[in-house]
């Protein structure tokens, strides 16, 4: 896989579990949020420089209500109840990007959960 995937099933996990019960997911699975506010997943991933950098979260929500996440980067919040739409069906996967400032060297990502729904199905987060 791409240097820049990182991929949820590796990530930390707090409410939630790893599972494969759905197609199209990369790597070994994907992440399937308890259904509760404040379940979340933690990447460290790793920037060649200082500086701007998107983020990707590839996810899939096979309801008709949003999943919003609130999304930090080293600890510090950059979004607040991140738009993490319907995707149609559970086996359909799509991506919410935003533009974040990290630093050279390791940097986390935790997105979580901010209703009683919990988050989407998180696969993976591209850097
Ligand atoms: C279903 C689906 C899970 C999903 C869950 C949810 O149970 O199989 O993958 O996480 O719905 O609503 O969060
Ligand atoms: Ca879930
Ligand atoms: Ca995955």
């Amino acid at each position: 896989q791409p240097d820049g995937w990182y991929q949820a099933e590796d990530a930390t996990v707090a409410q939630g579990a790893v599972e494969s019960n759905h197609t199209g997911y990369t790597g070994s699975g994907f992440v399937n949020y308890d259904n509760v506010s404040g379940s979340y997943v933690q990447w460290s991933v790793t920037a060649a420089q200082a500086g701007p950098a998107t983020l990707t979260f590839r996810y899939a929500n096979g309801t008709t209500t949003g999943r919003p996440m609130d999304l930090a980067v080293n600890g510090t919040a950059v979004s607040t109840g991140h738009p993490f739409g319907g995707t149609g069906d559970w086996n359909t996967w799509q991506s919410a990007s935003l533009t974040v400032t990290l630093k050279a060297g390791a940097n986390t990502v935790r997105a979580t959960a901010t209703t009683v729904n919990g988050g989407p199905n998180v696969d993976r987060l591209e850097l």
